[in-house]
């Protein structure tokens, strides 16, 4: 149970994952995340079940290596085994016929909208996807979303696609045609502003939030936002929410909380792993 049955590099420090995990890959639906613990004295992390093979037994993870969970993950071998998965957890993405759609991905998150955009390619939306990083070579899944979607790449340097930010791509495609709606997935500041831009031309939009998480079961408390200026708990009442009804800076706040242990429990890891080569 649990087998790391394929691993890939994708990108600078991202890795992409198959998990032998039955249950989770029947039941799985786009939006909705799993939890894992490593070992017994691991930490629990959330992570986006980015894709399914049911007939398989599988289910996907795309990882960014950003501290010392995500790390020790990433040093795992294909035949290796993860401790705990738990999931599929939290409400799947809300897919109807909308028409139009405007998916716009920003770092790893844009594995979290491949299962909302196939999904709702599914169901007859016509879809248009901004994909976002810092380089070229921070950009995944891009030949994955050419098949289902008109694809606009957006990179802060310009070395693939358009030069600057995914909100200009955003300001460019609103002039030209009309939306309904619009998703959009990446780090908290990006989906702030897609939001303000979103709002600037009218256009509904879903974001999928990303607090610190512990449970995913309701429980702690770890992931409180305020939606709507009702508390919520992103791992129950979300991860999606509209992204007009979040309070923003409160959620920028509370993620920068625990930075300096973050910081000194990586650090120590990266010693530990050093001295034990
Ligand atoms: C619903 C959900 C789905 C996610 N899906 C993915 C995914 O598909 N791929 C991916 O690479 N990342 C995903 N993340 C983020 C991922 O959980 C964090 O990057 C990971 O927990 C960092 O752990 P760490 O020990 O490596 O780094 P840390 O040093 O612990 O933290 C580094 C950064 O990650 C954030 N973080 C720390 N602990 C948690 C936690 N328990 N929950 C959420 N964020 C945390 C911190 O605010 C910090 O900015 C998701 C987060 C959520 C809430
Ligand atoms: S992670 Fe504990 S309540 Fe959501």
């Amino acid at each position: 149970m649990n087998e790391i049955v394929k691993k890939a590099k994708i990108a600078e420090d991202v890795f992409d994952f198959w998990i032998h995990s039955p249950s989770v890959s029947k039941e799985a639906g786009p939006g909705q995340f799993v939890v894992i613990r490593l070992h017994e004295k691991g930490e629990r992390i959330p992570l986006t079940v980015a894709d399914t093979r049911p007939e398989k037994g599988l289910f996907r993870m795309v990882v960014k290596v950003v501290g010392k969970t995500t790390h020790e993950l990433s040093l795992k071998k294909e035949g290796d085994t993860i401790l705990d998965v738990v999931g599929p957890l939290g409400n799947p993405s809300e897919i109807k016929n909308y028409g139009n759609v405007l998916l716009v991905g920003g770092g790893v998150g844009i594995a979290t909208l491949y299962p909302i955009a196939k999904a709702l390619k599914n169901v007859g939306n016509n879809i248009t996807t901004v994909l976002g990083a810092r380089t070229k070579d921070y950009l995944i899944m891009v030949d994955e979303f050419k098949k289902i979607s008109d694809v606009l790449l957006v990179t802060d340097d310009g070395s693939a696609g358009m030069k600057g930010v995914v909100t200009d791509a955003m300001d460019k495609l609103f002039r030209e045609r009309k939306f309904d709606i619009c998703w959009a997935v990446g780090p908290t500041i990006m989906m702030k502003f897609c939001t303000l831009k979103a709002r600037e031309f009218g256009v509904p939009i879903w974001v999928s939030l990303n607090p610190i998480m512990v449970d995913g079961t309701g429980m702690c408390g770890a992931c409180r936002v305020t939606v709507s200026g009702q508390i919520k708990f992103a791992c129950v009442d979300g991860p999606e929410f509209r992204g007009e009804e979040v309070d923003w800076d409160e959620l920028l706040k509370r993620l920068a909380q625990y930075r300096e242990q973050e910081k000194i429990s990586y650090e120590r890891f990266l010693r530990a792993a050093g001295e034990s080569e």
